[in-house]
């Protein structure tokens, strides 16, 4: 018999569920289920890579991070590097941020389908995870409003928000900014505003000098191309970046993401190209889709998401992508059963899902 229990909390938090591998493919397997870079990394942090651990991985990483700190204020325009934390993934920003503010008898409060970290870690960390009702898959001010209560901790809002790829517009985020109480924190994620462009990500980072009871938290996993190395930042008022760096891990950044980051957080020429690619991709992809009967809204992120009428027949089409070695993300767990998240990835694999998904709907 197994003695040891966790803490209840922690037995009734569900798993994140990822991506996940197509096993047993028969020829190339076409990866658009994660919102990965299909261009890789910029070769900057390759090659910075290479260089780290040429140098010694033997050797902690520098615990203040002061030259990867450095490199994103300069890269983004920020003049206090001191605001600035990094992270393995944003996910771990996630984390600490609900570690530090919010716990049992709090509520965490997001919108109806938003990203679920959020939600596992509202409920890790005990608190209640309140959901938001959204309008036609996007985030509403009145109703994140309307939700709010005196025991809300922490808003959680991505935008643009993943799996929906809906937005606010900046007007609205300063208008729910303004009318939120000051007892809340409001943590605006801007995993994908490398999309939108270097004005948006202003507008983003200018959002949190409007108040101190806002941050930004940003990846390096999506437009950056470096999933694999764990990256993230924020950017935050001074006194909870304080609290913040008190209880991260010390070395919670590894060396060889740091350099990664240090290297390539500046490079404008790499990210305009990958912003370009998906830009064109994302367009041809929801015309296609929404020709075919699918109906695919506009994305603002770097992926797509017809619908397939039911949710039988968006896992008939998941089976069939499946089998023509092609990986989406079913978004049932999001409450979207008859959608398919389907990332924007290099033109082939953009043409193999267009094609699959043509012969797909033909049949029927
Ligand atoms: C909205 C959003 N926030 C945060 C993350 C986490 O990214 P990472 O932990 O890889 O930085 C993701 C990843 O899919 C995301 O879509």
């Amino acid at each position: 018999m197994n003695t040891i229990k966790p803490l209840d909390h922690i037995a009734n938090t569900k798993a994140y569920v990822p991506g996940g591998k197509l096993h047993g493919a028969a020829g190339p397997v076409a990866m658009l289920a994660s919102n990965e870079n299909p261009f890789g990394p910029s070769p900057l942090a390759i090659e910075a890579i290479r260089a780290a651990a040429a140098e010694g991985l033997q050797i902690y990483p520098d615990p203040d991070y002061t030259a990867l700190r450095g490199a994103i204020a300069a890269a983004k325009g920020i003049g206090d590097p001191a605001r600035i934390v990094t992270s393995a993934g944003s996910d771990e920003i996630i984390h600490l941020l609900t570690q530090c503010y919010a716990g049992p008898g709090d509520e965490v409060l997001f919108t109806e389908h938003a990203f679920s970290m959020y939600e596992v870690s509202a409920r890790s960390h005990g608190a209640a995870a309140v959901k938001a009702p959204e309008t036609d898959m996007t985030a509403g001010v009145n109703s994140v409003l309307g939700a709010v209560s005196p025991r809300t901790k922490i808003l959680f809002l991505a935008n643009p928000n993943n799996p929906t790829g809906t937005m606010l517009s900046v007007e609205a985020l300063k208008s729910l900014q303004d009318a939120l109480p000051p007892h809340v924190l409001f943590v605006v994620d801007g995993a994908y505003s490398e999309y939108l462009g270097p004005d948006y990500e202003a507008e983003l980072r200018d959002l949190v000098d409007r108040r101190d009871t806002t941050v930004m938290m940003r990846t390096f996993s999506k437009i950056y191309g470096l999933a694999a190395a764990r990256l993230g930042w924020a950017y935050m008022p001074r006194p909870i970046a304080d609290t913040f760096q008190r209880i991260r891990g010390p070395f919670n950044v590894n060396a060889l993401a740091a350099a990664a980051g240090i290297a390539s957080v500046g490079d404008e020429a790499f990210l305009k190209r990958s912003r370009d690619h998906n830009t064109l991709w994302r367009a041809r992809m929801t015309g296609a889709l929404n020709a075919m009967g699918l109906a695919t809204p506009d994305s603002h992120a770097n992926f797509v998401v017809p619908d397939f009428g039911s949710a039988a027949r968006a896992a008939d089409a998941n089976q069939a992508l499946k089998d023509a070695g092609i990986l989406v993300r079913a978004i049932g767990g999001y409450g979207l059963p008859s959608k398919l998240r389907i990332t924007v990835g290099g033109a082939e694999d953009n043409t193999r899902v267009l094609d699959a998904l043509q012969a797909f709907t033909a049949k029927r």
